[in-house]
Formats: C-alpha cells, sequence, structure tokens
C-alpha cells in the first residue's frame, strides 16, 4: 500500500497589521465585542501594490520547499485552493505555476472555503496513492480584505476576515502519512456565507461593471449566527467520522488545529472532545479567519514552533461556506 505524506509546509502573511483599534475607528464596533465573540486580536491585509493571491502562495511554498530539501523543479503537480482568486479566471494554480517558474505542470484550483485546504490535500491525496505524481504542492491562499465591506453594515465579516497562504509539499511513503479524508458540503445553505457577484447567471446589466448601480453583492454576505450553528455540529460529526474510520479515539490526537474561524468554535471542539490547551493549536488571535489559508498557516507555525512531532496524529477540520466540511486525520 502507497501513503501519502506531509513532507514540507510553509506559510506567508502581507506586512500590515489591522487591529481591533482600527476597525473600531471606521465603523461601530470596538476591542471588547470583537475579542470576546471572536477572540480576534489582529489579522493581516494585503498591500494591492505588491501582494497577491499567488505571490504570497508562492512564498508559502519556497519555505516549504525549504524545509523539505525540495526545489521548485521537485513539484509534478499544484492544487490551488481559493475563494479569492487574482482573477475570475483562470484560478491561480497557473499563476502560482508561472511565478514559480515551472513551464508544463498541471494546477488545479479547488473552490471550497474554509474547507479547501482539506479538499485540496485529499485530492492530491488520492493523485500521490495511485502513482500518478510523487510531489505535489498543496496550497490555501486568499485575498478577503478587499471583498469586505468595511462600512458598519459589513462589521460581522470585517472583524473576522483576513488575509495569508499556506502550502504543504506531499510525497509518497511506505508508512501512513494521511490516513484518511473525509468530505460534505450541502448546498442548501449557500447563501448563508457567500459573494454573489460577478455570478455569471446575472442578467448582463448587472454583471457589467460599467452598468453596475449597487454593488452590494460584490462584497462578503455571511448569516454569522446561522452558520456558528452549523459549525459546531458539522466539526464535531468530521472529526468522529475521521477517528471512526481509522479505530482511534479522541485522547489520541496529538495536535487538533481546526480551520481558525472564530476562537468561540474551536474552544467549543475542544470542550466536547475534552482536549486540554497542548492538544488544540490556534492563531486566529493574530491572523483573524483567512479561510482556505488558515489550516496551512497554523499548521506551518505550529511545526516551526516544535508542537508536531514524528509520530503524532493530527486532526485537520474545517466548515464553511458551501456550506461545506472536513476532516483529515495525519500520521506525521
Ligand atoms: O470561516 C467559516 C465560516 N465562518 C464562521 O464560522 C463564522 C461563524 N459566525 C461567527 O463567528 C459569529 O456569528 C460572528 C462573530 C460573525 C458574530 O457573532 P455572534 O455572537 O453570532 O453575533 P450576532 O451576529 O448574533 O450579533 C449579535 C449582536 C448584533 O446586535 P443586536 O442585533 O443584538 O443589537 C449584531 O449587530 O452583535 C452585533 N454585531 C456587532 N457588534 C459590534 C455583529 N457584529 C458586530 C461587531 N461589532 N463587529
Amino acid at each position: 500500500m502507497r501513503y501519502s505524506k506531509v513532507v514540507g509546509i510553509g506559510h506567508h502573511v502581507p506586512e500590515t497589521v489591522i487591529t481591533n483599534e482600527y476597525l473600531s475607528s471606521i465603523m461601530d464596533t470596538n476591542n471588547d465585542w470583537i475579542v470576546e465573540r471572536t477572540g480576534i486580536h489582529e489579522r493581516r491585509y494585503i498591500d494591492p501594490a505588491k501582494d497577491t493571491v499567488a505571490n504570497m502562495a508562492a512564498k508559502a511554498s519556497r519555505l516549504a520547499l525549504q524545509r523539505a530539501g525540495l526545489t521548485e523543479k521537485d513539484i509534478e503537480f499544484i492544487v490551488f485552493a481559493t475563494i479569492t482568486p487574482d482573477y475570475f479566471f483562470p484560478g491561480s494554480g497557473v499563476l502560482l505555476q508561472r511565478e514559480l517558474g515551472l513551464e508544463s505542470i498541471g494546477a488545479l484550483d479547488i473552490r471550497n472555503a474554509c474547507s479547501g485546504f482539506i479538499y485540496a490535500l485529499s485530492v492530491a491525496d488520492q493523485f500521490i496513492k495511485t502513482g500518478m505524481y510523487k510531489t505535489i504542492l498543496v496550497v490555501g491562499a486568499e485575498i478577503q480584505s478587499t471583498a469586505i465591506d468595511m462600512t458598519t453594515r459589513g462589521r460581522n465579516t470585517a472583524v473576522i476576515f483576513a488575509d495569508g497562504a499556506g502550502a504543504a509539499i506531499l510525497q509518497p511513503s511506505e508508512k501512513p502519512g494521511i490516513l484518511s479524508t473525509h468530505l460534505h458540503s450541502d448546498g442548501r445553505f449557500a447563501e448563508e456565507l457567500y459573494v454573489r457577484d460577478p455570478g455569471s447567471s446575472r442578467p448582463r446589466e448587472e454583471r457589467q461593471p460599467e452598468q453596475i448601480l449597487d454593488t452590494t453583492h460584490f462584497k462578503v454576505f455571511m448569516n454569522g449566527s446561522q452558520v456558528f450553528k452549523h459549525a459546531v455540529v458539522r466539526f464535531m460529526e468530521v472529526i468522529n467520522e475521521a477517528l471512526n474510520a481509522n479505530s482511534l479515539k479522541k485522547d489520541d490526537i496529538d495536535l487538533l488545529i481546526p480551520h481558525q474561524a472564530n476562537l468561540r468554535i474551536s474552544q467549543f471542539i475542544q470542550e466536547k472532545l475534552g482536549l486540554s490547551d497542548d492538544h488544540v493549536y490556534n492563531n486566529i488571535m493574530r491572523y483573524g479567519n483567512t479561510t482556505a489559508a488558515s489550516i496551512p498557516i497554523a499548521l506551518s507555525e505550529a511545526w516551526a514552533e516544535g508542537k508536531i512531532k514524528e509520530n503524532d496524529l493530527i486532526c485537520l477540520a474545517a466548515f464553511g461556506s458551501g456550506f461545506t466540511w472536513a476532516s483529515a486525520l495525519i500520521r506525521w
């Protein structure tokens, strides 16, 4: 049996730090509310003059390659998770391929929002297991800041969402690495967290910029409490599904890395699973919710801080727009 293994992990976040105080100065919100309801103290926003989804992804990828002792030329395929591609089309995978100087390798984009990185990991895992590729670059990268409504009307998204990138390199392994991945969706809730436009099914006068009167639908909309209620249920379900599939118990988890949606969601899952603080990794306090980038950024930081050791059982879990939710169990 051939398995896949994460051999390198890296991340990159933009330089500009956006504090709760800054947000409170431009909309009706305040530090106490943000910290109490989300756990976030600050987040990073890009500088549009120099940052793109693809170049942040390239920086994260180069760090992952360096840590894996590999170079760009070793990469045979790219799986790129993002819902905020640099262009409406083509996807960011090809832009990353170009940025890394790789000439003709395949690049696939995945648009599964907060679950995107786990979906991407799962796709790469299958390609490695079948023997189709030996080295795959899996990326989660997002620029949310430019689609956020930065007025009081958009405050429930403005305080949460932010920018960043993370990357992982997968290679084959004789012994398990990725034990299993579990992917789900429920499209009945698609409009509870979405950016509607530029949707292709809009009449031409609502899609073409020179005719647009109302730009509301180009900004992120989220029904926060509805998303929250579903998140806490689905996170638990999909983590238990992964444990059951591998005949493992909650106590076997060495490190849980939940998608960094809201610290209260992470703490709820931690409590339900009865895990102590050193078995759960959170960095939402510093980076906010970076959608598909949040898990690889957290994985990269946790690894760099020495919190992930060989043979540890790592559990990744995510929930978000779609709704989609997913988990992965990894023997490091
Ligand atoms: O990434 C994956 C998907 N996303 C998530 O998982 C996010 C899930 N949802 C959440 O994290 C939370 O729902 C939020 C943090 C977005 C909102 O927190 P909440 O505790 O669910 O607040 P709420 O939406 O129920 O609103 C409570 C009150 C409202 O005021 P009234 O109607 O009670 O007077 C809101 O208008 O809080 C108000 N509010 C704010 N007040 C100050 C909402 N956002 C803010 C804000 N600052 N930023």
